[in-house]
């Protein structure tokens, strides 16, 4: 008889332990073990949080190499189903040898559930025919957990699911999760509803009194609620603000902004063809919000519209708006507004500025270019990568909880009776439409942004920190996939050839960007280093970009009037028609102002379970080389919060949010 010595490690977290019968069984190369009941001295109760108790399983003699481990789980009669969480299982060998099963998932009901070792292999590397057949039965069953839906047509594909808990096990919220994020979507509302703000349907009396409804507090909403008005601070935050995402440098004026030499006036005393010459000037289009239907509000008809705005980069490096159009098609009724103008016709510009931003910003920014597309990423990988498969080690902590905040994005904000459908602009059918336009016009290049930031012609623009901290954080990711993906594909034939790989692309591909080639994203791979540049863009736009758009959100929305839900009369037709009191008609009202500012509270908080970019306490890979990149790639994450934390000591508003320490690994809130 020979004896292998398995380790059960559960996992530390709210019911992990099980009283149910615990079965296992070793399938080794050259035969298997029976099944032994994992039953320890102290009775049913052994597989218990964060516990490691150890078994011996005995053979008549030694099975070989381990491919797999099977995990069976029956409850005793009288006894309650309970799920487990196995962390991993650890076993070593009559000959010395230590496998480690990585596991980090719910086992539910009684099915015989199978684990691969924790090598990483990829399709061609699985060379044994019990490690190919439980490949072809795992994914067998994720096609039948992981299905794709239509949630409107032209948008992204999404998960499939009734409610959250019909979501697979693994990828639902945690138990503390679920507790904070409904508390925190409870808590500020009523924080609101006792002030008796959130049924009125009233318009603000005065400016002071939107203070009413800004009542928390960061540093740097604070300073918005100070200087929002200022010229250089609306300039700055198409930089380092939450939209980031939109400026572009000009050369030359689009057709339907016919600014004229003269009409602008230029800091820099020249005229404003030298000075797009130069490269100082640059535009901001929001033409995707042009004709989109807009929304109804407490019975009122809202505006929305899709302005141009021109900016100029001064001789003292700032960013200053000198030009506004606040429609599409210029014309009498269209004045082109300037910082010249009247106090309230220019700061009405800019508000209406603000309100389109709003939306370009949630719908296209925020909700199309991260959550929806880490959702389709995941997805996909869940569908077509095995857990034994390299990607799905390196990708995997990168899809937590994003499953789960999209369907709840879906049932609360973007539902009939979602916060966005009722108060927002484009809420509704014009939500549809901006959707739909912005994934028509979504390319390959505007996701990876070392190409964004040079296919705008942003690579010198001063006091650039989203760009600066993105361009190093990506470089980071960037050199730990390549190595990753490296150590297992040896050339490039190997990922021609790695038909999951293909499978996943693929899927990405037709179901979240609807086979439109002209994406320019890849409909399969042939290269590694293909391969490496996509992976980094997944990683890249589930962490850091999703962070950069996300966690300001109530920094630079909690003072209503620098980024406004809605806005409800039509943008002056003429100058000098403007006041104090029309720029309080125009602002969103009580209710919907405040519906707006405690959404993106909840929005912008960070969770107690938030797990930090490069820290990845499941540990699915178990080789030297992986863990050795992970290292390396946690110590450039830590050089580069250093540098972010001393650049911003210097400046008077920090640019914390692509700040590793602040960036979470998937999108998940
Ligand atoms: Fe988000």
């Amino acid at each position: 008889m020979v004896n292998y010595e398995v380790t059960v490690h559960t996992g530390n977290l709210a019911g992990a332990g099980t009283v149910n019968n615990v079965f296992i069984k070793l399938v080794g190369e050259e035969g298997e073990s029976k099944q032994k009941w994992l039953m320890s001295v102290k009775g049913v109760s052994a597989v218990l949080i964060g516990m490691a108790p150890c078994f011996n399983v005995s053979c008549p003699s030694s099975i070989g190499k381990l491919v797999l481990i099977e995990l069976n789980k029956h409850r005793l009669p009288l006894m309650p189903e309970d799920s487990w969480f196995p962390a991993k299982i650890v076993v070593k060998s009559p000959e010395g040898d230590t496998y480690t099963f990585p596991i980090y998932r719910w086992i539910t009901g009684s099915k015989v559930q199978r684990f691969r070792e924790g090598r990483a292999l990829t399709v061609l590397d699985d060379t044994h025919h019990l490690g190919r057949y439980s490949r072809q039965q795992e994914l067998q069953k994720r096609g039948e957990d992981y299905c794709w839906d239509v949630y409107s047509e032209g948008l992204p594909h999404c998960i499939k699911a009734d409610n959250p808990t019909s979501l697979p096990c693994e990828v639902q919220f945690s138990f503390t999760k679920t507790t904070e994020f409904f508390y925190t979507a409870t808590t500020g509302l009523t924080e609101l509803k006792l002030k008796g703000l959130s049924c009125s349907k009233k318009n603000w009396n005065n400016m002071d009194d939107i203070k009413q409804a800004f009542c928390r507090h960061t540093s740097i909403s604070d300073y918005v609620q100070e200087h929002w008005q200022e010229d250089a601070f609306f300039g700055y935050q198409y930089l380092n603000g939450v939209n980031p995402a939109l400026i572009r440098r000009c050369k030359t004026l689009p057709s339907n902004f016919p600014i004229k030499d003269g009409m602008v006036f230029l800091s820099g005393q020249g005229s404003l063809s030298d000075e797009m010459e130069k490269g100082n000037i640059f535009l901001c289009d929001y033409k995707l919000l042009d004709g989109v239907k807009e929304n109804t509000i407490n019975g009122k008809k809202q505006s929305l519209t899709a302005p141009l705005l021109l900016l100029h980069k001064t001789p003292d490096d700032q960013l200053k708006p000198i030009a506004i159009q606040l429609k599409q098609v210029p014309g009498e009724d269209n004045p082109i507004f300037v910082p010249s103008d009247s106090e309230y016709d220019w700061l009405t510009a800019k508000v209406f500025v603000n309100g389109a931003d709003f939306s370009h910003h949630q719908l296209n920014t925020h909700l199309l270019r991260t959550h929806l597309l880490a959702e389709v990423f995941a997805v996909s990988l869940l569908r077509n990568i095995p857990m034994v498969h390299p990607l799905h080690k390196l990708l995997v902590p990168h899809t937590r909880y994003t499953l789960q905040i999209n369907f709840l994005a879906r049932q609360f904000l973007i539902s009939k009776t979602g916060i966005f459908t009722l108060y927002s602009a484009s809420g509704g059918e014009g939500m549809l439409t901006v959707l739909k336009r912005a994934l028509s016009s979504l390319t390959y290049t505007s996701l990876c942004i070392p190409d964004d930031i040079a296919e705008r012609g942003l690579e010198s623009v001063p006091n650039f920190h989203y760009r600066d901290d993105g361009l190093k954080l990506w470089d980071i990711i960037y050199k730990f996939v390549d190595g990753v993906l490296s150590h297992y594909y040896k050339n490039d034939a190997a990922v021609e050839q790695d038909t999951e790989v293909q499978n996943w692309i693929s899927d990405i591909f037709e179901h979240g960007f609807l086979s439109q080639a002209c994406t320019g994203i890849p409909q399969r791979f042939t290269a590694v280093c293909d391969l490496v540049k996509f992976v980094t863009m997944v990683m890249f736009t589930g962490s850091g970009q999703h962070s950069a758009v996300n966690s300001g959100q109530y920094d630079y929305g909690g003072w209503m009037p620098n980024a406004p839900i809605s806005l409800q009369r039509p943008p002056p037709t003429k100058k000098g028609t403007t006041d104090q009191s029309t720029l309080l008609q125009t602002l969103p009202d009580v209710s919907t102002t405040v519906q707006g500012v405690s959404t993106l509270w909840l929005l912008s908080k960070r969770s107690s379970d938030f797990v930090t970019l490069g820290q990845y306490p499941e540990e699915h890979f178990s080789e030297e080389v992986p863990s050795k990149l992970i290292k390396n790639f946690q110590g450039e994450l830590e050089v580069l919060t250093a540098i972010i934390k001393n650049r911003n000591q210097a400046l008077e508003v920090p640019y914390t949010y692509m700040d590793p320490e602040q960036v979470e690994n998937s999108v998940a809130i």
